[in-house]
């Protein structure tokens, strides 16, 4: 999925900047010296390389949010776009055609943190600063925005203790615990939350890491722990995301479970909402993307302008330290609980879905769609 709009050649503008760090002697950057020659009122070319196609967010909404944050900055820039498919190959050489064609500055929400190590440098190496994208690549970006991840697994953890406090469960059986790809850095630190919540309340009857965030796998990984732990001993079933929670929810019902136990889930994709407010699944974490990509977008401009990027007031800028021990200046966004009582009062009102789109013919006649549709 390449949607390059209106390309302008700079490559010679890069070139020329790299080959002057370079006679300067310090060709190879590191942590925000890259880059700074572009102009917002000429415009530049800023490269976005994405992960994975499964998960709804990133075409729907990542993608098509960077390009308007980006226009609104910076009316003369064109962006080069990437999908990887969840390929670390092909996100590797992806991320190489956009440098050989010539960016300005790279924003990389990586498939595997560590290899994108390389393609941090690489980029680095040739002038062009690097804005990490929801998960934190290695290599010393020059800046980073994402969620509080680790208050996400949190968020999610509580909210299933919740539910089963809610079901008087807790010491009834056991929760199945499904995190997300070990490649990511975000999955451990969803992974750090939601187990200092669980850990010590409930009994775990079967944990796995999902490679590749990838729904088939999160179902046949449900159908597993309900041929080791039993349908029935089953009270709760932690699911790091949306995507996979509904892999989770199609191997619960194959196996002829009728009476669902609490799901959670991530990411608000319109499949979740739907399964939330029809019983299927007890709730999603809200990240709102759009503040996540004007973030990004404003990097970007910032680094590859020279300017420092100063975050406002309701986005502060703070530090983190990647997988590598190089501290980022990063912003860290928060996330919301969604259950079926607030929907309506988050992704909703927040324009992210509107009645209709949630209150399709399939679900018009849930207590949620009635009371919306004012029919109750
Ligand atoms: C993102 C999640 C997403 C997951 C799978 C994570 O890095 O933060 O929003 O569900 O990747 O793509």
């Amino acid at each position: 999925m390449n949607t390059r709009s209106g390309f302008v050649h700079r490559t010679a503008v890069s070139t020329a900047a790299a080959l002057a760090l370079l006679a300067a002697g310090c060709g190879a950057t590191t942590g925000g010296d890259a880059g700074g020659e572009a102009s917002v009122e000429e415009g530049f070319n800023v490269g976005l390389l994405l992960p994975e196609s499964k998960t709804a967010r990133y075409e729907k909404f990542d993608k098509p949010y960077f390009e308007e944050a980006l226009k609104e900055l910076c009316e003369n820039c064109t962006l080069s776009y990437q999908n990887a498919d969840q390929e670390t190959a092909k996100q590797q050489a992806q991320a190489d055609a956009m440098l050989t064609e010539g960016i300005d500055v790279m924003v990389l929400d990586a498939v595997d943190a560590e290899s994108a190590a390389s393609i941090v440098s690489n980029a680095k190496s040739q002038g062009v600063p690097v804005v990490a994208y929801d998960r934190l690549a290695e290599g010393g970006v020059d800046y980073y925005v994402s969620f509080d991840n680790k208050t996400v697994g949190k968020t999610q953890g509580e909210a299933l203790l919740e539910a089963l406090e809610e079901e008087n469960t807790v010491n009834d059986g056991e929760v199945v615990v499904i995190h997300g790809a070990p490649t990511d850095p975000n999955a451990a630190d969803f992974k750090a939350g939601v187990m200092e919540v669980l850990k010590g309340h409930v009994d775990i009857g079967a944990e796995y890491d999902t490679p590749d965030w990838s729904p088939d796998k999160a179902q046949e990984q449900m159908e597993g722990a309900i041929t080791s732990v039993g349908a029935d001993d089953i009270v709760g079933v932690y699911s790091a995301n949306d995507g996979m929670a509904a892999g989770i929810v199609a191997g619960l019902k194959s196996a002829g479970v009728e009476d669902l136990p609490p799901i959670t889930g991530q990411d608000a994709e319109i499949a979740g909402i739907q399964r939330i407010i029809s019983g299927e699944q007890y709730m999603t974490v809200y990240k709102a993307i759009r503040p996540e990509a004007e973030v990004a977008a404003g990097m970007a401009v910032a680094a590859a302008t020279g300017e420092e990027y100063k975050g406002d007031d309701e986005k502060g800028l703070t530090e983190v330290e990647d997988g590598s021990g190089e501290t980022v200046k990063a912003v860290l966004l928060e996330p919301i609980a969604v259950t079926e009582e607030n929907v309506e009062d988050t992704v909703v009102s927040d324009g992210f879905y509107s009645i209709e789109e949630i209150c399709t013919d399939r679900y018009a006649s849930t207590d949620f769609c009635k009371t919306a549709n004012g029919e109750q």
